[in-house]
């Protein structure tokens, strides 16, 4: 399009037989919307939907959980039934229509499951939400530690249930495969698979644990079941906590390991996150180590991409257009998801062609024709407002 055609951000990006018109991804963002048994609702269809019409290249679902006992609260939604598929199947077919493509992505929230909703708290479920109707349940780990004082204590996973576990992921997979065209597995955050990854949180003894080679078992089992299960001609990406910011923990030679093995096994993009071992979420960290910059863990995926060769997604604290096509021009990415600047402004991708094209004459052509024509309208009247104000002040 003319006005973007040196622009990275708006460079199409084909992964096996999948093209994604431009480089903005909406990454998983869970909304606790979805009913109690884990279906999405019309709340989904319009959160999801108005990345759409913001002409996101590629917009993912929340977590669908694979199993109830994996959600991390009575919202989840999930896909461990057959039934999940229809309105998820009228998400997919939204997003497509719009020009966007349909990306999936699930996973196990493993011992972070049975708590409160991050507004609530995000505290284990107790006494006071069964009252409610909502009595916690107990989650499941590679081992029976807990994810921070005072959470629940897990069930260690008996090696035979790990291996339900591997083909449960796959049965999901194929679940979804016939309505989206990318699928993302949640291996990072402290959920289930990174519970695996992590030493800190891995003590098991059986074939799922011990060495590196050992607690890579049960995602490189994951990623081999679910490429099984998943066309060939569709990508499948993997979301990785590439640290564990923690000593002791997993570090960017563990991830630079996982992903080799990970790319034999047909997986074709690592989504590179970081943090979430232990605790609720990152910002007690942050508070002992400082705050992140923006663009934080686009090192990690810089790494991934430069030693490997392999394609990277990059997320976290990405909010400036400028910003994420620097981080296209820099190679150090192939693709930009946002989260959190999407719910601030669900049409950033349409905003950030404007900016892009670094004319004060930009048009809206990016933008969808019933938009677009209405504001180049005013645009050229505000244009004009500003052309006769200097006329005024020159006179
Ligand atoms: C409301 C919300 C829900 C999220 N849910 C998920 C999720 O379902 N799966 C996941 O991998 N990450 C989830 N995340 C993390 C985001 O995908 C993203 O990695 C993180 O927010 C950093 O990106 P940002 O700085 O652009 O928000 C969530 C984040 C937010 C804000």
């Amino acid at each position: 399009m003319p006005g973007l055609d040196d622009v990275m951000l708006f460079k199409p990006l084909t992964l096996r037989g999948v093209t994604i018109p431009n480089r903005v991804v909406i990454a998983p963002m869970q909304m606790y919307m979805a009913t109690k048994d884990g279906f999405y609702t019309d709340w989904h269809l319009v959160h999801l939907g108005r990345y759409a019409i913001g002409k996101a290249g590629l917009i993912f679902t929340e977590v669908l959980c694979v199993e109830p006992r994996g959600r991390s609260t009575y919202s989840d939604a999930g896909i461990w039934d057959d039934a999940h598929v229809g309105p998820l199947k009228r998400v997919a077919d939204f997003l497509r229509s719009c020009g966007s493509v349909p990306g999936v992505q699930i996973g196990h929230c493993g011992p972070k499951a049975a708590r409160q909703r991050p507004h609530e708290g995000l505290k284990p479920l107790g006494p006071a939400e069964a009252a409610k109707g909502e009595p916690p349940w107990t989650p499941v780990a590679s081992t029976d530690e807990p994810s921070d004082a005072g959470y629940h204590v897990p069930h260690a996973l008996t090696t035979s249930e790990v291996q339900d576990l591997v083909a449960t992921f796959g049965r999901c997979a194929a679940r979804v495969a016939p309505h989206f065209d990318v699928l993302d597995i949640h291996a990072a955050h402290g959920y289930l698979i990174h519970t695996f990854l992590s030493p800190i949180a891995n003590k098991r003894t059986d074939r799922y644990g011990g060495d590196r080679q050992g607690r890579m078992r049960f995602a490189l089992e994951i990623a081999e079941a679910v490429r099984a299960a998943w066309p060939q001609d569709k990508p499948i990406f993997f979301r990785l906590s590439c640290i564990d910011r923690a000593p002791g923990g997993w570090e960017m030679p563990d991830t630079l390991a996982l992903a080799q093995e990970l790319r034999a096994r047909g997986i074709d993009v690592i989504d590179c996150s970081s943090g979430g071992i232990r605790g609720a979420n990152s910002i007690a960290i942050f508070k002992k180590i400082g705050p992140p910059a923006p663009g934080y863990q686009v090192p990690f995926a810089a790494e991934v991409k430069k030693t490997l060769g392999m394609p990277t997604m990059a997320v976290g604290l990405i909010a400036e257009a400028k910003h994420a096509e620097a981080i296209l021009r820099a190679g150090d990415a192939d693709l930009v998801a946002i989260a959190r600047e999407a719910l601030a402004n669900p049409h950033w991708a349409l905003h950030a062609s404007n900016e892009l094209q670094a004319d004060p004459n930009f048009t809206f052509d990016y933008w969808p024709p019933n938009h677009a024509w209405w504001l180049q309208y005013r645009e050229e009247i505000r244009r004009m407002g500003r052309t006769g104000a200097k006329k005024d002040a020159a006179a």
